[in-house]
């Protein structure tokens, strides 16, 4: 299937059934912020569930947080966001239509990043904006590129409305992790290495949103910072990037699909920084930084907030601020990704079909559950029964009772439910008694199962 063309499937599946959301749509929408529906907040959660496990439950010495979304504004200062978090822009002199300038420079095949100095970035902008149309009205006639800094302002407790200390809006997720490592540090007296986990919101002023939910301007991070001794970097590093490679196998994705990417031009925190790059549609990209942070931050933090950030090594004595080691995913990026790797269009019974090859940890629903007819009240019966105790085992259960059974499979495959059971007349007699029928998503073979054993089948 063609790359756009897949793209736009994924986008109108996602509507269709209730995945996600254009945010405001009935407003005309809000650039850059998505809204997940009923089936999209189940596979999100699935996904989260996931990363903390394997990020809090199976790891020792690593704990979980939940930091407050406003921090005192003195944070971004400290954090280098208020000075170095921008893009650059340049905007077209007849509509006003803002462009990313590097990511225009890239589509034309020339290098340019968000890191390159202002006038690096006006030198190679000037040399090719022959080649640069404005998408919305096609002239060629743009400003000088500026640098746009991306934190998004609030008046959190601002009643003089001067503005002179706004409190941002996180621009990335982890700095609640940094404000709270002494309350870590003295409430679990954690040795170290170790490591805290969080998932939180961030948010930042994009200037051209793209690509559904690769580039929003509203976005959850999974982030792990892991606090170790001094230039103990090397080796931990290399484990932790294996570590995060091998998750997203467990999510069920293609390896091919997947690479490791090392930064040429690096943030203004990060010491050494990689990437894993999914192969989206268009092609790899980013889904996840790992950062090696060195002491930046909580050295910033301390020069800002006067609060000695040392740790104690309780077993030598030996003070200093640790250093970082830093895994930041984006929640809607891997969402994506897992969608992209699971859409498929195949054929079945003769018709086309398009499935969600979701692992079933991962689908929304974990299995849909039917009566063969719905004007039987004996089979509606059974099938109630049946539902009712797989939901208080599952809870990811659906009962469905919707059209032939054959359009039933066709709609549950949509969304990816892996199990459908079927309720017929010989779950309520002869041999076959209490015994029901369960059919698989991927390749639609059915097995007769017992009920007494279908919670042990579903969890396997
Ligand atoms: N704390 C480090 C940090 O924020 P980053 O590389 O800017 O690093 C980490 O962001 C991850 O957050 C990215 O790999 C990406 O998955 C996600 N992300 C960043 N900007 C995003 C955006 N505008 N929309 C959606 N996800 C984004």
């Amino acid at each position: 299937m063609e790359s756009k063309n897949k793209m736009d499937a994924i986008i109108s599946l996602c509507k269709r059934r209730g995945f996600v959301f254009q945010g405001s749509e009935i407003y005309g929408g809000l650039a850059g912020v998505y809204d997940f529906g009923p089936r999209g907040v189940e596979l999100l959660n699935n996904i989260k569930q996931s990363w903390w496990k394997a990020n809090v439950y199976n790891k020792e010495n690593y704990f979980g947080l939940d930091s407050g979304m406003f921090k005192h504004s003195r944070t971004w200062e400290a954090s280098g966001h208020v000075g170095g978090f921008s893009d650059p822009l340049a905007e077209c002199r007849k509509c006003n239509t803002r462009i990313r300038v590097d990511k225009e420079l890239g589509s034309i095949g020339i290098t340019a990043d968000e890191k390159m100095s202002e006038q690096k970035i006006n030198d190679l902008f000037n040399q090719n904006r022959d080649k640069i149309k404005c998408s919305t009205c096609g002239e060629k006639n743009f400003s000088q590129v500026k640098s746009f800094n991306l934190l998004v302002k609030s008046n959190l407790g601002d009643f003089t409305s001067d503005g002179r200390e706004p409190v941002y809006l996180p621009g990335e997720a982890c700095q609640g992790i940094y404000l709270n490592y002494k309350n870590i540090v003295n409430s679990m007296s954690p040795k170290i290495p170790f490591g805290i986990s969080q998932i939180g919101k961030a948010f930042r002023n994009e200037i051209s949103p793209r690509n559904f939910l690769f580039r929003t301007r509203e976005f959850e991070q999974a982030d792990t910072q892991y606090f170790i001794k001094p230039n103990e970097n090397k080796k931990a590093y290399e484990a932790i990037k294996k570590d995060r490679f091998n998750w997203y196998l467990s999510l069920g994705i293609q390896e091919n699909k997947l690479r490791l990417k090392q930064h040429d031009n690096l943030v203004f925190y990060a010491k050494d920084a990689w990437d894993i790059e999914y192969e989206f549609p268009s092609g790899f990209d980013e889904v996840e930084g790992i950062h090696d942070r060195t002491d930046y931050d909580l050295t910033q933090h301390q020069k800002f907030s006067g609060v000695d950030l040392n740790y104690v090594d309780q077993e030598t004595g030996q003070k200093y601020v640790p250093w970082i080691l830093e895994t930041s995913m984006g929640l809607g990026r891997v969402f994506l990704a897992v969608l992209c790797d699971a859409y498929h269009e195949d054929e079945m019974d003769g018709e086309t079909r398009v499935v969600l090859k979701l692992k079933p940890e991962l689908a929304p629903i974990l299995c849909a559950v039917s009566p063969l007819l719905k004007n039987k009240p004996e089979l509606v019966a059974k099938a109630r029964e049946i539902y009712s105790s797989l939901k208080k085992e599952f809870g990811r259960v659906m009962w469905d009772d919707n059209s032939n059974i054959g359009k039933r499979y066709r709609r549950q495959d949509e969304i990816g439910t892996p199990f459908c059971i079927t309720i017929d007349f010989e779950t309520l007699e002869g041999d076959t008694k209490d015994t029901v029928t369960v059919r698989m998503r991927d390749d639609g073979l059915q097995k007769r199962i017992s009920i007494s054993e279908l919670i042990s089948f579903l969890k396997m």
